[in-house]
């Protein structure tokens, strides 16, 4: 993935994780977005959940950033913890994770802008794009 992408992306995350209700946003709309993922949270700690989710937001960053470079170990155990054996999150759900995201970036990023969005969706979708292809795993 070019630089460009990856900077825009990793200064907009700087500037959301700067929000300390960013990632409580981003759980209010994702499990408001469809009954079936409330569902597959109704027994979560979200307080590790939501330490997980940040730690795993520059992980899809490494991802981008190695594109190319085969496929990245460092999320295999994420991608076994969300395949068809445990979670069963299915790729349908990712559309929604990733729409939920892109609500959160808008009201968190004062500087957001449509390259900004698009460097979320460009950097999320090489994550998304391999842990999907291992659904089955
Ligand atoms: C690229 C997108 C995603 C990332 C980076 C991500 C990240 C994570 C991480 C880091 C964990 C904790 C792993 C662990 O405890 O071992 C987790 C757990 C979980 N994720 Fe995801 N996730 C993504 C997409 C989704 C989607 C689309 C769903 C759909 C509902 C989902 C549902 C869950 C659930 C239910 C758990 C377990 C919560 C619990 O322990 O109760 N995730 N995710």
């Amino acid at each position: 993935m070019d630089e460009a992408t990856l900077q825009t992306f990793g200064k907009s995350l700087g500037r959301c994780t700067e929000n300390p209700d960013f990632l409580d946003l981003f759980y209010e709309h994702f499990l408001a977005s469809s009954p079936k993922v409330a569902e597959k949270f109704a027994r979560t700690d979200f307080v590790k959940q939501k330490q997980a989710l940040h730690s795993s937001l520059n992980l899809m960053l490494r991802a981008a950033r190695d594109e190319g470079s085969g496929p990245p170990s460092y999320l295999t155990e994420l991608a076994q913890r969300h395949g068809s054996k445990q979670l069963a999150v299915g790729a349908e759900y990712y559309d929604l994770w990733l729409d939920s995201l892109l609500a959160t970036v808008r009201m968190c990023d004062p500087e957001v802008s449509p390259a900004v969005e698009q460097a979320w969706e460009k950097v999320m979708g090489v994550g998304i794009g391999y842990l999907c292809s291992r659904y089955n795993d």
